[in-house]
């Protein structure tokens, strides 16, 4: 039996999607769809579209902020962008990105910056990357009650300390590391694990381990319990580089660029606006207005305004 409808149903009102099935789908071996969102507008396209899950992923800092990384988005600004995700969502699992310096420093901090995406932004859930220290993290956090994605292989917020963005876990070694960090993540009780940029062969060795934690892949292959990719990415909004694990299914970049040209063009030619574009004026309003523009002087003239509709 299906844990979730796989299509929006048109006219029947989709129930919210909750932690018990998300594990469901993942028992039940049915692909779990997540997608990032990072406004109100993205989120109403998630939401038409019948994901299970949105992300107000860090990436907003690159994608939607202009930084050159995930590293210098501030917990006031994914805030900001995810309260404007719920407010467009009804159905999918709001998570929240704790972005880099908002968890690391102790329990207390990862607990209480926590806490304000769930109470601010009305997520259901957050998300925080890496093993070691984050794994005592995520247990605070779900200690207070608030559930927690990992993010493991391919960390942007430590791309840097991972010799840059490139794929992970391609020795023996380093995919032992990153089988140790989810096997952490999964023991203290992350609902959900994101595996990006690595072998799909290292995602199959592992996935008969990852047995609670619902694994989403980005770059890690198809044995994954689902997959997320980044909202400008498979839409081809954003104009930069697209990682190799990144598949396009639109190019709305172009199509908004045509858009933005055309309207120049006819501003510039005067074809906008037309008259189906403007509002009328009964005529001897008009009229009236003439006489009052032909005074010789406007401030003395004493008209009375009063019956004027503005
Ligand atoms: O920030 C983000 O969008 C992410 C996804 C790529 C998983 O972490």
């Amino acid at each position: 039996m299906s844990a979730h409808p796989k299509q929006p149903d048109p006219g029947t009102e989709r129930k919210p999607v909750t932690l018990p099935q998300i594990a469901e789908m993942k028992l039940a071996a049915e692909p779990i769809v997540m997608v990032t969102a990072y406004d109100h507008p993205s989120a109403q396209v998630a939401e038409a579209a019948g994901v299970d899950m949105v992300l107000v992923g860090d990436s907003a800092a690159m994608t939607v902020l202009g930084y050159d990384s995930t590293v210098p988005v501030s917990v006031d600004e994914m805030i900001m962008l995810a309260a404007a995700v719920r407010r467009g969502l009804k159905t999918p699992l709001l998570v929240g990105d704790m972005p880099f310096g908002s968890y690391e420093g102790s329990d207390q901090q990862a607990v209480e910056n926590a806490q304000r995406f769930v109470k601010e932004a009305g997520c259901d859930a957050v998300k925080l990357e890496r093993g070691g220290a984050s794994v005592e993290r995520a247990r605070a956090i779900i200690r207070a009650g608030i559930p927690v994605m990992g993010h493991v292989g391919l960390t942007p917020q430590t791309a840097t300390a991972l010799g840059g963005f490139k794929a992970q876990g391609k020795t023996a070694g380093r995919a032992a590391q990153i089988a140790e960090d989810a096997l952490a993540l999964q023991a203290v009780g992350c609902f959900s694990i994101v595996f990006e940029a690595m072998p799909s062969e290292v995602t199959a060795a592992l996935m008969p381990r990852m047995n609670t934690a619902a694994i989403i892949g980005i770059g890690a292959g198809v044995e994954t319990d689902g997959q997320v990719l980044v909202f400008h990415d498979l839409l081809g909004i954003f104009g930069g580089h697209a990682p190799k694990f990144v598949k396009r299914y639109a190019d709305v970049r172009s199509e908004m660029v045509r858009g933005v040209a055309a309207y120049a063009d006819e501003v510039r030619s005067r074809a906008f606006p037309a008259p189906e574009h403007t509002y009328a004026v009964e005529p001897e309003e008009l009229e009236a207005f003439r006489r009052y523009l032909d005074q010789e002087t406007l401030a003395e003239a004493d008209w009375d305004w009063s019956a004027t509709e503005i």
